[in-house]
């Protein structure tokens, strides 16, 4: 096995982000503008490319796989590359393996593909879901269909996939709705992550008013549920709770309030083969053009270990940061797949 990708700051990344498409069926109102245009097919990687690279990727240490997008089940032959991905999970030859391979979605695919990612070997998936209100989830996602969504919880349930429910918090939004969705995750066995909005990307709408710090959150839900704080991190920026009622977890990921950099042990790979070492730096490093240059692993392994070299330090989104401010991060989260 190769040498584990350890930055200047001596952290060790163990973790890749892979966003397979920048396409979504919804476009949220936090995360895409309504019209918005998507990339030539061209100008992505194809499956055969991404294994190429998450091989090298495995190969150097790289023990968990989380694949994103845009929306990821909406790809052409998805479920093939989870097959692929899931033959590294727990080998054991020493050449690198998997521990966890998991993904981010929405949820509107999910019913067709769930028996199908946990024969590929996928445990959990983490599923946004922003309102358990149809008329609100419909305003929030612009396209999205709640009952969708529900019917694919209910598939990967059935499929025995442990599930995480993702929830942006936006204020004057869904903030009336967390003792609900508290509720409800206890009564499917699911956990839920509240997430702070991240300022990224245009989105035609302007953010910083729906802006809500989750320690106020945090606080309001504790004078009804006893939330016990847990000190096992998934390695990932949501710290959790143990929700007394009902024995599931509370995350929390505050980017905003909480700054979580010093122990990052993550990069993303996007769907255009662009290395980001840092959610909130748009420097990237170009995998594409080498690879389809015809670069060997080595050469692919030399730009990588570059590139991680250079992982900032930290983020540094501001509360309320316009999109026209040079520091504000233009680039959409489906790009990078958050
Ligand atoms: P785990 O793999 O279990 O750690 O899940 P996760 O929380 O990393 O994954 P998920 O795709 O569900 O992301 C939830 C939220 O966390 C999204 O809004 C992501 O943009 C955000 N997020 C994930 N990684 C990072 C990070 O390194 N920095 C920041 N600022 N946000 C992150
Ligand atoms: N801020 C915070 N979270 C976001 N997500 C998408 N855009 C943003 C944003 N601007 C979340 C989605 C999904 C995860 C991948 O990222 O809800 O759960
Ligand atoms: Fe699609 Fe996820 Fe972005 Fe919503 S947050 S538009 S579901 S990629």
């Amino acid at each position: 096995m190769g040498k584990p990708f350890v930055d200047s700051f001596g952290r060790t990344v163990s973790y890749l982000r892979i966003s397979v498409t920048d396409r979504c069926d919804m476009r949220c109102v936090y995360c895409m503008s309504e019209a918005m245009s998507f990339l030539p097919k061209a100008e992505i990687l194809s499956f055969e490319e991404m294994e190429r690279l998450c091989a090298a990727f495995i190969r150097n240490g790289v023990t968990r796989i989380r694949v994103t997008g845009g929306e990821p089940l909406v790809r052409r032959d998805i479920d093939g590359f989870f097959a692929a991905l899931g033959t590294w999970l727990h080998r054991t030859d020493g050449d690198g393996h998997l521990d966890e391979l998991t993904l981010t979605t929405n949820g509107s695919h999910l019913a067709t593909h769930a028996d199908a990612l946990a024969r590929a070997g996928v445990r959990r998936v983490n599923i946004s879901l922003d309102s358990l209100d149809s008329k609100r989830f419909q305003r929030i996602t612009r396209r999205g269909r709640l009952e969708q969504t529900l019917e694919g919880i209910r598939a990967a349930r059935a499929a025995g996939l442990a599930i995480r429910i993702n929830t942006v918090a936006m204020a004057g939004v869904n903030d009336d709705e967390f003792d609900t969705l508290l509720a409800w995750c206890g009564e499917i066995g699911a956990d839920l992550c509240l997430i702070e909005t991240m300022p990224m990307g245009d989105t035609g709408e302007d953010r910083s008013d729906r802006y809500l710090p989750l320690s106020t959150v945090r606080a309001d839900l504790a004078r009804r549920w006893t939330l016990e704080p847990l000190t096992v991190r998934t390695g990932g920026p949501a710290r959790y709770l143990r929700v007394g009622e009902t024995g599931c977890k509370l995350g929390l990921i505050t980017p905003m309030t909480h700054n979580f950099c010093e122990s990052c042990n993550r990069v993303r790979l996007s769907c255009t083969g662009q290395l980001y070492t840092c959610l909130g730096h748009e420097g990237a490093t170009d995998l594409r053009q080498p690879l389809r240059e015809g670069a060997t692993d080595p050469d692919l392994l030399r730009l990588v270990q570059a590139a991680i070299q250079r992982k900032p330090k930290g983020h540094d989104f501001l509360i309320g940061r316009h999109a026209d401010d040079p520091a504000a991060i233009r680039r959409h989260m489906s790009v990078t797949g958050g």
